[in-house]
């Protein structure tokens, strides 16, 4: 099976076994018609789902259109099945504004974030009007998804910044093993899992009654959160061990909760250690971001590492490019950042570089087309 329908009561990529590699792209609209936009949010959802079936981007494809037409799909996947391809589709705030007529529409969740304690935002790597997540099985499928999209968008969008991922931080489903993060520990243990029915209308899924009158078209929808977090790699390899587990409050080797045994042992934050403090340190990253420090919220994350080149200054640009799905973004994220930007230990090796959010809209039915509950 490496074809992930297209379409359904929910966006896929959200709940989806997270794939391993990914292609982020945000998107400025430069048209001032927002007929070019409606006509565009078209295109792109034929285009879509095409691709995402494992077809080329349009009929003529790559060498159909016969050898005086330019050819309607570039060609690198030409010979790659879909990978488990999803594209999902996410507006910003900005978007909202006065230019296309959708004020009225704008739900009261998406707003840009606050800036946190430590921010070192690049603006050319945030915001944007819209944005396209394309993960799949395969880096070759995701780019060419992204490209020939933002193709189709000549004149109308253009790109605003983009972000490759390769080798997911998440599990997103209780089949799948738990991968690794470029600091080498097991990341997405204690995620929102696709099977936790409940946990996602309570997390992920935008409920009807968050969302009234114009902003009803995000019920079934959910917020999408892109932190752009630098890691820096050369000093956490220089940590020993037993300072790395305290910083996470997970052993590296097993992922289990410190004071505890196995991956899935229950976090228990009270445990005591030998010393009778505290097993898991108050201020680890897993302390602090606990839903039990936390009144209760929970994210589904489903981010990538990346590696963009070096900094010129003898380092690698390296990191996790944090994705996070939610039902009110201003609601969890921005708490849970805080409380993390305040105290979390782990701040000593990391660096937000990039900051975005979108509100992605629900899943389509058959013959519906993104943004037809907008314009
Ligand atoms: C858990 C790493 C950034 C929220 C974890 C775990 C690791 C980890 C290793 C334990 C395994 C797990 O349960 O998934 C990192 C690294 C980060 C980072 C290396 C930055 C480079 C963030 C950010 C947030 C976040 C920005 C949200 C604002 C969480 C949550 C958990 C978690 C909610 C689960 C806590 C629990 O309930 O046990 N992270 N994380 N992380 N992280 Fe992060």
């Amino acid at each position: 099976d490496q074809v992930v329908a297209f379409r359904g009561e929910h966006q896929a990529g959200i709940t989806t076994p997270a794939q391993d590699r990914m292609h982020f792209v945000a998107l400025d609209v430069t048209t001032k018609d927002p007929a070019e936009l409606r006509d565009l949010l078209k295109a792109w959802t034929r285009a879509a789902e095409r691709m995402t079936a494992g077809a080329e981007a349009a009929p003529g494809g790559v060498v159909g259109g016969g050898p005086y037409g330019v050819p309607e799909d570039t060609g690198e996947a030409y010979d790659l099945d879909a990978a488990d391809l999803t594209i999902t589709i996410g507006y910003g705030p900005s978007l909202f504004d006065d230019r296309f007529g959708l004020a009225d529409k704008r739900p009261e969740g998406l707003r840009d974030l606050p800036a946190f304690v430590g921010d070192d935002l690049d603006p050319a790597r945030s915001g944007g009007d819209l944005c396209i997540q394309a993960c799949a099985n395969d880096p070759q499928v995701a780019v060419h998804a992204v490209r020939n999209l933002v193709r189709l968008g000549f004149g109308v969008v253009s790109v605003r910044w983009s972000q490759l991922g390769f080798g997911r931080t998440s599990s997103t489903s209780r089949s799948q093993t738990t991968p690794r993060n470029l600091f080498g520990f097991k990341d997405g243990t204690n995620n929102v899992k696709s099977e936790d029915g409940a946990a996602l209308d309570e997390h992920v899924w935008v409920q009807p009654s968050d969302v009234t009158g114009g902003a009803s078209w995000l019920a079934g929808g959910s917020y999408l959160v892109a932190r752009r977090i630098r890691m820096h790699i050369e000093v956490w390899d220089r940590t020993t061990l037993q300072e790395q587990e305290q910083v996470i409050g997970r052993t590296k080797g097993e992922g289990a909760p410190l004071g505890q045994k196995a991956e899935f042992d229950t976090l228990d934050l009270d445990k005591p250690g030998a010393d009778g403090k505290p097993a898991i340190p108050v201020d680890a990253h897993v302390a602090l971001a606990h839903e039990s420090r936390l009144n209760g919220i929970r994210l589904l994350r489903r981010g990538y590492n990346f590696t963009d080149g070096s900094d010129g200054l003898g380092h690698l640009d390296a990191g996790l490019f944090f994705i996070a799905f939610m039902r009110d973004a201003q609601r969890q994220f921005v708490p849970m950042q805080k409380a993390l930007a305040a105290e979390d230990t782990l701040n000593e090796y990391i660096e937000h570089t990039g900051s975005a959010v979108f509100a992605c809209p629900p899943g389509i039915g058959p013959d519906e087309h993104w943004g037809q509950a907008l314009f």
